[in-house]
């Protein structure tokens, strides 16, 4: 039975300075929600309620954003703000979290490891704050039964475009079931043409504990940061890695361009501002083209 995930959050946002100065990448809104509820929301439909966030000193908001607020939840009784007050406290009471400090920025698999004294002996999720799936839960839980079937760790994967191989840790694999996969081999960050395949880690990762033996054997890779990408293809040595192809869309919020179609794609699906947007952006683009036609 898995009941906890790891959730990596202390990164500096490098790609989105200077508004990652004070405020963690995993605050940004998609509209209104901040990024890092829809993967908690995700970890919670699937069943996974102890979460372990591995934070840096930059990242409080993070942790406000759990907490209970009583000044403001006074304020929104007071204006009969019933609905918002209704779903601020539901943010307050959807997890009991545990913090563990990251001292120092050193790459994805020191962070998983700095978690280590707060998972203990069991078996864990590991869910990247910057990664929405549109079929989160659903994708956690196929990933969980797979786990409850061979015991071992288990990767979700998406197909990329063969450019973007260098955004992500590839895998080699054999199919063995529908959507399941048996991992031959993992490189970090490869170029194309050195890319052993066009499958990426999407970031969601159930490991058990084995995986804190080989965090602490790696060396710096990839930018000189410790890679969860090397632990594993050294824990392929000793037990096998199964990978699971996740179904539905994938919203990368790591790097501004994406994150930008990630909100324009989720608030034209929202009924209050959806048709508005689309009119709007039909007009700018319209404009536009008019533009470059005269030009
Ligand atoms: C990390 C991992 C990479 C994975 C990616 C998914 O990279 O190192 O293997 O494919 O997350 O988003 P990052 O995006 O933190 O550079």
């Amino acid at each position: 039975m898995v009941n906890k995930a790891v959730l990596p959050v202390a990164g500096w946002g490098t790609r989105f300075l200077p508004a990652t100065k004070a405020i963690p990448k995993e605050m940004f809104p998609i509209i209104d929600k901040p990024v890092i509820q829809f993967i908690v929301e995700e970890l919670i439909s699937a069943g996974i309620e102890d979460l372990v966030f591995v934070t840096g000193r930059h990242k409080k908001p993070l942790e406000h954003h759990f907490d209970i607020s009583p000044d403001l939840e006074v304020h929104l009784e007071q204006n009969s703000k019933d609905e918002v007050l209704k779903s601020i406290r539901e943010i307050s009471h959807m997890i009991n979290p545990i913090y563990v400090k990251q001292k120092e920025q050193l790459g994805l698999g020191h962070a998983i490891l700095t978690a280590c004294p707060a998972v203990g002996n069991e078996p864990f999720v590991v869910a990247l704050g910057d990664v929405i799936l549109e079929r989160g839960s659903e994708n956690l839980k196929a990933m969980l039964d797979i786990f409850s079937r061979f015991k071992n760790t288990v990767v979700a994967l998406f197909e990329v475009d063969y450019e973007e191989t260098h955004k992500y840790g590839i895998a080699k694999v054999k199919e063995i079931d529908k959507n399941v996969y048996l991992v031959e081999d993992l490189v970090e960050k490869p170029k194309p043409e050195e890319a052993p395949s066009n499958l990426a880690a999407v970031g969601r990762y159930i490991f058990t504990p084995s995986i804190f033996e080989t965090l602490e054997k790696i060396k710096p890779g990839k930018g000189g940061e410790y890679q969860l990408t090397d632990a594993m293809k050294l824990l392929l040595e000793k037990e096998p890695i199964y990978a699971y192809k996740v179904e539905g869309k994938v919203y990368d919020t790591g790097n501004p361009l994406d994150y930008l179609k990630t909100v324009i794609e989720f608030a034209l699906k929202r009924e209050d501002i959806g048709e508005e947007l689309e009119r709007f952006l039909l007009d700018i683009l319209s404009k536009r083209s008019q533009q470059l036609n005269i030009s």
